[in-house]
């Protein structure tokens, strides 16, 4: 196989060029998968202190069980995709009440856990048990592509497919965590996808695009979503106590779990005054119409960029109802928040006004 003769070279070159990180420290299943999950979300350097956050909080996977849901968003807050935290949760639960709280130990075993793909199957079997199944992330599909002059597009999972058997056959049974750490970790650091660093590459002897300068055309990816645009009115809405209203998204949406105002859908950034009787839990609350609100600012998910805009409006009396929470303003970063709440918090906390309105 092609690949095979890069390997030495590419392991050497791991073991003189890796970071040291705390994920590779430890061969305990529980941290690794931790560390994988994080790391879908974000970078090292940004996943790092929610690593050990997450590892402080809940350091055996009894205690990840046994926590309180909006603990554990709490601690994930800010990563985004809340079903990945609400998914670790229940495989916890399901390892803990079925497995004894023994994690389970090969690839196909671990991927009967929620929320747990091939990826994540293969780096926690690898890493933790030793098994020689490859990992195939970003990174790793970027290299492959790149090494072998692959011009298919390598968001389809016939390329998936084509890269983890291809790998499959190579992978050293000795040292499979090395082997699978040090493709990652050459995309992460040196075959990067803007300005690679073929000059440091312990590849770059037998890669094609080097070869044939294709580093900027390869890998070809062409993403299959759509992006769509929204514009969403939250409403902070506050009595004569400081309390406030909010509610809890339900668990099969974006955000689920977390808190946020009550809020609904309008393309149109003027106030409309007909939006408040579309906004279920407003309807029995009176409160004075604002002419301006605080704050617009912009959120950019993987499939919507949402134009956000919040107003402030103040009533007399609110009373709790069955869905939604009346709350004292100054506990919402109690509870378990998006980012967008994060910003609407941080507004409310600093009012910066200019002209009424904060454009952010
Ligand atoms: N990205 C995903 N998994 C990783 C790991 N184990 N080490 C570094 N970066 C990663």
């Amino acid at each position: 196989m092609f690949f095979e003769r890069v390997i030495p070279k590419l392991l050497t070159w791991y073991q003189q060029e890796k970071r040291e990180l705390p994920w590779r420290e430890t061969l305990n299943p529980y941290y690794i998968w931790i560390s994988e999950i994080v790391l879908q979300q974000t970078r090292v350097n940004q996943g790092l202190p929610y690593y050990f956050k997450f590892v402080d909080k809940f350091p055996k996977i009894d205690d990840l069980a046994k926590a309180e849901e909006e603990e554990v968003l709490k601690i994930w807050q800010g990563l985004g995709y809340y079903s990945r935290a609400r998914n670790m949760q229940k495989a916890a639960k399901m390892i803990v009440n079925t497995w004894n709280s023994v994690f389970p130990n090969s690839f196909n075993e671990i991927k009967k856990l929620p929320g747990v793909g091939d990826y994540t199957a293969a780096a926690i079997a690898s890493f933790a048990f030793n098994e020689a199944v490859p990992v195939v992330d970003g990174n790793v599909k970027r290299v492959f592509a790149r090494f072998l002059g692959i011009h298919d597009n390598i968001q389809s999972s016939a390329f998936q497919s084509t890269v983890f058997e291809h790998l499959k056959e190579v992978i050293p049974k000795n040292e499979p965590a090395s082997f699978n750490q040090s493709i990652m970790e050459l995309g992460a650091l040196v075959c990067l996808p803007k300005n690679p660093k073929c000059e440091s590459c312990p590849m770059a002897d037998y890669c094609i695009a080097l070869r044939e300068n294709l580093q900027g055309i390869l890998p070809v990816n062409k993403k299959r979503t759509k992006i769509k645009k929204r514009t969403i009115h939250y409403f902070f809405i506050t009595d004569e106590n400081e309390n406030c209203i909010i509610q809890k998204r339900s668990t099969d949406s974006i955000w689920g779990g977390l808190y946020e105002f009550p809020n609904v859908d309008n393309e149109d950034l003027i106030f409309p005054n007909s939006l408040f009787s579309e906004v279920i839990s407003l309807k029995e609350v009176n409160f004075e119409v604002p002419d301006k609100p605080v704050g617009i600012t912009t959120h950019k998910l993987s499939h919507q960029n949402i134009t956000a805009v919040l107003w402030s409006l103040k009533s007399t009396q609110l009373v709790e109802k069955e869905y939604f929470k009346l709350v004292e303003s100054s506990s919402l970063n109690n509870f378990p928040l998006h980012k967008l709440m994060l910003k609407f918090v941080e507004w409310l906390e600093k009012p910066k006004i200019n002209n009424g309105t904060k454009i952010i």
